[in-house]
């Protein structure tokens, strides 16, 4: 297959861990005979710092042209720190999700049996979690009108939803649930919210229409708690768009660390991957950070196009990784691999596929650090 692929890496540890997923995808290309083409564009703070604006024209054209976008992430303290500030890093993405109409956010929550030491919550709680959010993406509040009185001290965002905009992902967080264990959470706050009672009579309607998907409904409070009680009593959660943000956060705590959860925002032309978690600038450059969610992102991507069997052997490479302590210190505080070793240690094993021995385990196993 022939791909066409945008790569932004935007901000702080943005660049260092896309450089590892493109590794995994040069390693698909050579092991499956794929042909991806890689063009690069900025995007977030750096866009702003070359470019005056977090959304060059450029880019966009390119993330339009393109099968599929990776992207790395987005944010900059100095930014963060100052509201007054007028451009944000953080418009180029919700521009990016509005103008390529990525309207649904995919999140897979799922615990690596490798990993249940590392979460905060107990064992016995998190085995077996596994549940996906569905996250409108761009609707909701993010993208209401603003307002800000003319001196400064009343301010309003309006959280719009139409019934199209519910109807969409609602369909497709349906599906999703047909293709799993038959359950939809629709996670509101139709107690106090004009949108959420929008959201429930429409998703209800849609629902007849998937007499095998049982459909529960729950307070976004309350789902805050159940998420950390009992997780394994999701399946699939479909949610506005900033609960979803809130609660992928949430659900990223389940795993140990948010560094492995993987995204795909999807719409009806165009699609976009990329890890759930920020810029992290303190560790920027650093060769620290987790590139797990950014190359599990990569899996999200190649099963997008139909490729499964490329995408299981990103997904077993990671596993790989995780069973072997090849991962970064926020999995294992006195690791000695950083990005870069873990990104060529997933990317070596998906070309080794099928092998059980990879020529460096040996090392791996006797704890040297050479891995390649
Ligand atoms: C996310 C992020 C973004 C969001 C930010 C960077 C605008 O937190 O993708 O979850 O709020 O959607
Ligand atoms: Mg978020």
């Amino acid at each position: 297959m022939n791909l066409n692929i945008a790569l932004l890496p935007g901000d702080g540890i943005g660049p260092e861990v896309l450089a590892q997923s493109v590794k995994c995808l040069q390693a698909v290309e050579e092991t499956f005979n794929h042909h991806f083409n890689f063009k690069e564009a900025v995007v977030g703070a750096i866009a702003i710092d070359r470019k005056g604006t977090p959304l060059p024209d450029a880019t966009l054209k390119l993330c339009k042209e393109a099968d599929a976008v990776l992207f790395g992430a987005i944010g900059d303290p100095k930014f963060d720190n100052n509201p007054e500030a007028k451009v944000r890093p953080e418009q180029g993405l919700l521009k990016l999700r509005k103008e390529l109409g990525l309207y649904t956010n995919i999140r897979p929550v799922k615990v690596f049996p490798s990993l249940i030491q590392n979460s905060p919550l107990r064992p016995d709680i998190i085995a077996g979690t596994d549940f996906t959010i569905y996250r409108e993406l761009t609707g909701g509040i993010y993208f209401g009108e603003k307002h800000l009185n003319e001196d400064g001290t009343v301010a309003s965002d309006l959280c719009t939803y139409s019934e199209k905009e519910i109807s969409r992902i609602a369909h497709m967080a349906f599906k999703a649930a047909k293709n799993r264990r038959n359950k939809l959470t629709l996670v509101d706050k139709a107690n106090v919210l004009e949108s959420s009672r929008l959201w429930r009579k429409v998703v209800t309607r849609i629902g007849e229409s998937y007499p095998e998907v049982t459909l529960e409904y729950m307070f976004v409070d309350n789902a805050a708690m159940q998420i950390i009680l009992n997780p394994k009593q999701f399946d699939v959660i479909l949610t506005e768009n900033m609960f979803g943000d809130i609660i992928s956060d949430e659900g990223s705590v389940i795993g140990g660390s948010i560094g492995l959860l993987a995204s795909a925002s999807v719409g009806d032309d165009n699609a976009l991957f990329e890890p759930i978690h920020g810029s992290y600038p303190q560790a920027k450059g650093m060769d620290i950070a987790n590139p797990i969610a950014s190359i599990l992102s990569v899996a999200m991507l190649l099963e997008h196009f139909g490729l499964y069997e490329e995408a299981m052997a990103v997904r077993e490479a990671v596993d790989k990784s995780l069973k072997k302590g090849v991962v970064t210190p926020d999995l294992l505080a006195d690791s000695q691999y950083g990005t870069n070793q873990v990104g060529d240690y997933v990317a070596e094993n998906i070309v080794d596929n099928g092998e059980d021995f990879n020529m460096n385990d040996e090392n791996i196993d006797l704890g040297k650090s050479t891995i390649i």
